[in-house]
This record gives C-alpha cells, sequence and structure tokens, in this order.
C-alpha cells in the first residue's frame, strides 16, 4: 500500500491504470473500526484498484471542540487498510483540499439543511463539497459509504444525480456491536457508563416505531427521532450523551441494515 499526500500523486498513480481498472474509493475520516473494514472490504472483492481516503475534513465540523476531540491515529488506520488490501491510501494536509483563497461550495440544498443538517448548519454543503472534490481526484467507477450515515448517502446520491457524475455508489449496511450500537468513530469518546446508555439508541430504532422509540429515549437528550423519505426511508435519531453527539438509523424497507 502507497500512501499519497498530494492531488498530483493520486492522478499520476492512477492515470496509468484508469483505462483497464476498476477503481473503488472508500471515504473516510480515519479511526477506522469494522464498519470501515466492511465497506473496504466489499471494494477489495469489486474491484481491481481500492483507493481509501484519509480526511478528517475540518468544513463539516460545527464545534471547533468537535474537531479536536475527533480520534486520529494515521499509524493504526494505515496498518489495517494495508492489512485488508488497499492499494492507495490518500491522507492530504488540510492545505491540499484547501489552497490558500478556497472559496467554492456545493449545496444540496433540501437534503442537507433538514434532520441533521437542521441541527448543524453547513455539515452537508462540507459533505458534498469534500466528496465532489474526492470523485474528482480519484475519478472512481465505485463510491462506497454506510447506510449509519443514511442522510449523507442521501446527500452523495442527490450530488452523484444533479451534477452528472459518473460513478456508482454502493452502501453498505450498518456494522453493529452485539448490544446493537452502531459502530461510530464517536464512541470511542464515551466513558464506560456512557456506552452503556448509548446502547437504548438502538433498541429504540429497533422498534421501526417513531412514538416508540421517542418513549424509549424519554431522559435523553433526543435532537430528532423522525421517519425520513430516503431511498429506502429509516426511522433515523440523535442523542447527546454526555459530550458525545450519536446518530443513527434503520431502514423501514427491505432487509434489515
Ligand atoms: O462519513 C465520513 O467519514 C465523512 O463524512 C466523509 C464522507 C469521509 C466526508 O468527509
Amino acid at each position: 500500500m502507497r500512501t499519497l499526500r498530494t492531488i498530483r500523486e493520486v492522478r499520476d498513480a492512477l492515470a496509468p491504470l484508469r483505462a483497464v481498472s476498476r477503481i473503488g474509493l472508500v471515504p473516510t475520516m480515519g479511526a477506522f473500526h469494522a464498519g470501515h473494514e466492511s465497506l473496504i472490504a466489499a471494494a477489495r472483492a469489486e474491484c481491481d484498484v481500492v483507493v481509501v481516503s484519509l480526511f478528517v475534513n475540518p468544513t463539516q465540523f460545527g464545534q471547533t471542540a468537535d474537531l479536536e476531540s475527533y480520534p486520529r491515529n494515521e499509524a493504526r488506520d494505515a496498518g489495517i487498510a494495508a492489512e485488508a488490501g488497499v492499494d492507495l491510501l490518500f491522507a492530504p494536509p488540510v492545505e491540499e483540499m484547501y489552497p490558500d483563497g478556497f472559496q467554492t461550495w456545493i449545496e444540496v440544498t433540501e437534503l442537507g439543511s433538514v434532520l441533521e443538517g437542521a441541527f448543524r448548519p453547513g455539515h452537508f454543503r462540507a459533505v458534498a463539497t469534500v466528496c465532489c472534490k474526492l470523485f474528482n481526484i480519484v475519478r472512481p467507477d465505485v463510491a462506497y459509504f454506510g447506510q449509519k450515515d443514511a442522510q449523507q448517502v442521501e446527500v452523495v446520491r442527490r450530488l452523484i444525480r444533479d451534477l452528472d457524475l459518473e460513478l456508482e455508489l454502493r452502501v453498505l449496511p450498518t456494522v453493529r456491536d452485539e448490544d446493537g450500537l452502531a459502530l461510530s468513530s464517536r464512541n470511542a469518546l464515551l466513558s464506560p457508563e456512557e456506552r452503556e446508555q448509548a446502547a437504548a439508541l438502538a433498541r429504540a430504532l429497533a422498534t421501526r416505531d417513531p412514538a416508540a422509540a421517542r418513549r424509549l429515549l424519554n431522559g435523553y437528550d433526543v435532537d430528532y427521532v423522525e421517519v425520513a423519505p430516503f431511498d429506502p426511508p429509516v426511522l433515523a435519531a440523535a442523542v447527546r450523551i454526555g459530550d458525545t453527539r450519536l446518530i443513527d438509523n434503520v431502514p423501514l424497507e427491505g432487509a434489515p441494515r
């Protein structure tokens, strides 16, 4: 596996492979867990070349404290990626993605302003922009995302459609701990007591019923519990456990994910 820091290096590495290879991209912010590993495994099984981007995108964090506390360990992540058969790890510095004078943003207006978007203004604008940049840099045939971030998936799907981007979006099921808690890099920030409380979120969503879920989350600091008309429709929720904000969703149609 090669770790690349610049856009030029990625383009040069992929140029000779493009015509003959199916290129898969797994966009990540690092702090790998089994959810990331399932995306990488799918990319490895379905593509000739697997590129993983590791970039903690500063513009998608509302509060500096959230950005600063985001777990980072590039050496560990690189070890996991190499073990999983990744070909290229693209881990650029912030200046490479946002050079001086950067001022172009992509806004998925309606989808980006509800649910998570209402609580995190600007979040999806930053996600759409960085994903579009990564798609332009890597020009993958397929990009892999987790169902765990259902609204992000919906925003990226809209972005691909609206801007006629030439790539396929693959969405993989949420990976959960034994008690149902969806794996998330933010789980690492929970104390043991908070980790126990966090399991209530998955239990509530497993009812697949917004009223029942709200009842089970009574006493929690809940931002929303809503049915969202995504593809597929989901019951989605966000709760704050101590200083950590967790999101999760369950699809309401199709096989459980
Ligand atoms: O889901 C994430 O890790 C991030 O939002 C993404 C898609 C890598 C964009 O920064």
